[in-house]
């Protein structure tokens, strides 16, 4: 098949670098120049493992290409997938400018066209708006019925950062909603290729698919990270009770890590936005406003648990670890972030390292000192906290004799203590 998408995020990047894998021709279209001559001299516009070597590949094989030319995509396209970001507004909603703006540019470039053309959503956006704002639009550019004169889809991404290409070339189900058969049909066919049970719905029940994915998984590190407070406080390890728990067939073991909270672009995102779309509907979200009430406090625990042993002002306070998770110089909405900020509002002096996030993390706080390896964090600092879980954390003989606090369950050291056990 021949698709295109609007926006090469992380999105829309990874769906079309599989897209292209899996066989069809694929154009990416974005507006910012830089990010278009990347794909088309196949490079990556955004770090994922093994994603470049992928789009290098697709685009020497003449499959995968970008373009700054919205409507020339459109045109050589039979499907085209909305891949543009949809950042959080301060109540909690999301601004759909970019979805708009997309939406309305490709309604009159199918307006221009007389073969069918289908027009799916792959942004993540709040129930409802499939139908209630993108399908509107695409009606009045067009001319024509949705469902009619063009397809319709919502069609949502549930791919993890730092296993991307896993999670898109062997998901645990592919989910889309369409308006129309003919939507059904394009969607059926560029899913072909993968194998994973296929839901099959309208789009809003596809819509409030992701939502609930997204803050049932939030809700449960949200609640495992609770349960570890207590833990903590009964001097017990909350590891040996996830571990029990996550036996029983019914709970599961996944998503158990209890420590100094989720962060990522996604989770708080995405349960504020469906706790806003509840009030709007007139619906009651207290559990969703706990999970994030719960989740913004918790990175806090380790401080406190630092301040309770040391005096922390003047002292020099090491951090390893600043992406929200490893695999990924993602930063946004980092527990460490968190973290920095209050050692720093105390008076500490913060040396970090991470293998990857140090460059987005330092435009945020220049103040901090970056050291080059976890071993130079440890032999300057005075205490070190552990905040996100890569592997090379986990070496016991890293940390001599130092007081460590970990976070993540990364390692245990001669003097340790961790956040919930
Ligand atoms: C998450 C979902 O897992 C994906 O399915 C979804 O597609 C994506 O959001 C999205 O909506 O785009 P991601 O944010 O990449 O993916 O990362 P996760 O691996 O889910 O981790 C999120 C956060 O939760 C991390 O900070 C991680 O450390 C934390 N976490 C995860 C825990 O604290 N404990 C756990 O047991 C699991």
């Amino acid at each position: 098949m021949r698709a295109s998408l609007v926006g090469t995020g992380y999105v829309g990047i990874v769906t079309g670098a599989c897209f292209a894998h899996s066989g069809h021709d694929v154009i990416m279209v974005d507006n910012i120049k830089e990010k278009v001559d990347a794909i088309n001299a196949g490079r990556s516009p955004i770090y994922e493992k093994g994603l470049e070597e992928m789009i290098s590949e697709e685009v020497r094989r003449g499959r995968l290409k970008g373009t700054t030319n919205l409507r020339e995509a459109v045109e050589f396209s039979d499907i085209t997938f909305i891949c543009v970001g949809t950042p959080a507004l301060p109540d909690g909603s999301q601004n759909l400018a970019y979805v708009k703006a997309a939406a309305e540019e490709i309604g009159a470039a199918i307006e221009e066209k007389d073969i069918f053309h289908t027009v799916v959503v792959k942004s993540t956006v709040a129930p409802g708006t499939t139908l209630g704002t993108v399908k509107p639009i695409l009606e009045q550019t067009t001319g024509k019925k949705a469902g009619e004169g063009f397809g319709l889809g919502m069609n949502p991404e549930f791919l993890k950062e730092g296993d991307a290409l896993n999670d898109f070339l062997k998901p645990d189900r592919i989910v889309y909603g369409c308006v129309g058969e003919g939507a059904a049909k394009m969607l059926r066919e560029i899913y072909a290729p993968f194998s994973a049970p296929v839901i099959e719905k309208d789009c809003t029940t596809a819509e409030m698919i992701k939502y609930a994915s997204n803050s049932l998984l939030a809700a449960r590190v949200a609640l495992i990270d609770e349960i570890g407070n207590i833990c903590k406080a009964l001097g017990i390890d909350v590891r040996d009770v996830a571990a029990a728990a996550g036996m029983d067939r019914r709970i599961g073991p996944h998503f158990l890590h209890a420590g100094i909270g989720f962060g990522g672009s996604c989770f708080r995102k995405d349960v504020s936005a469906l706790a806003w779309k509840g009030g709007e509907l007139g619906v009651e979200t207290p559990i969703l406003s706990s999970v994030i009430s719960q989740n913004d406090a918790q990175p806090l625990r380790i401080v406190q648990l630092l301040t309770s042993r040391m005096d922390v002002k003047g002292r020099r306070i090491g951090i390893l670890g600043l992406s929200f998770k490893p695999g990924t110089d993602d930063i946004r909405d980092a527990p460490s972030i968190v973290v920095v900020r209050s050692l720093l509002e105390k008076g500490a002096k913060v040396v970090a390292y991470d293998p990857m996030a140090k460059e987005n993390f330092s435009k945020l706080f220049p103040q901090v000192s970056y050291a080059k390896s976890a071993s130079e964090v440890v032999a300057s600092s005075d205490s070190v906290l552990v905040l996100t879980e890569w592997k090379e954390f986990a070496d016991p003989s890293l940390y001599g004799n130092k007081p460590v606090f970990d976070g993540r369950g990364v390692t245990r050291t001669a003097n340790y203590e961790g956040v919930c056990w």
